[in-house]
């Protein structure tokens, strides 16, 4: 059995670690071994440079895109590549996506540059699909956690110029846009939809 690589993507308060865990869940359901993790983070040096991101107040933009940098290559060599290639499946909370919209386009740092910092970090490993939530302004502001961190304390434009930056790079790169906004399990099904053409030769139906 070969593990399969799925990234959940969007803005923050786009409902993606709710969906993490229900298609963790699904996919269990069916019989594959399924890692779930999380950027940045999911590695216990991981966690600490996630406290250096998040925690703090100022960070500059190159060192913001080298730190997650270095978290992804530390979860990539501690969590990813081992667990595919065990044969389980992977179901990543944000990945080289995240860095390409928000440090590539939203921060400035252009998509070639943040593209090749990751290319190298992550020895090349590409997923097997991106699903981007796509949630409105108004209702990602509602899901946003009342302690806010350094990324989320950022205005109402930044957050609509990083709806609007997954939407252009996912038109451009092939990741599936799914609508986050309506309940948990209507996009939980929708989900599952664009990730059951993984599933192949397994013959599994929607559960
Ligand atoms: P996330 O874990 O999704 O936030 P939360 O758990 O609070 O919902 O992501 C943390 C923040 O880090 C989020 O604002 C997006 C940002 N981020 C980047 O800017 N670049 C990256 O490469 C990653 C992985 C995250």
């Amino acid at each position: 059995m070969i593990g399969r690589f799925v990234v959940l993507e969007g803005g923050d308060g786009c409902g993606k670690s709710t969906q993490v865990g229900l298609l963790g869940d699904r996919l269990r359901g069916h019989g594959f071994g399924v890692v779930e993790t999380r950027e940045p983070g999911g590695t216990t040096l991981g966690d600490a440079i996630r406290a250096l991101l998040l925690d703090g107040d100022s960070v500059a933009p190159v060192a913001e895109a080298l730190l997650m940098a270095a978290d992804r290559a530390q979860h990539v060599g501690e969590m990813v590549r081992p667990a595919l290639e065990s044969g389980a499946w992977v179901v990543a909370d944000r990945y080289v996506p995240s860095s390409l919209v928000y440090q590539g386009l939203v921060r400035g740092l252009g998509i070639d540059e943040v593209e090749r910092v990751n290319a190298w970090a992550t020895g090349g490993l590409e997923p097997d699909l991106v699903v981007v939530l796509d949630v409105d302004d108004v209702v990602a502001e509602g899901r946003r956690a009342p302690q806010a961190d350094r990324m989320e304390r950022e205005g109402d434009g930044f957050h609509a110029e990083v709806r609007a930056a997954y939407r252009r790079l996912a038109a451009e790169r092939g990741w599936r846009v799914v609508d986050g906004t309506g309940a948990v399990d209507v996009v939980s099904d929708a989900v599952f939809a664009v990730v059951a053409p993984l599933l192949g030769a397994s013959g599994a139906t929607d559960v």
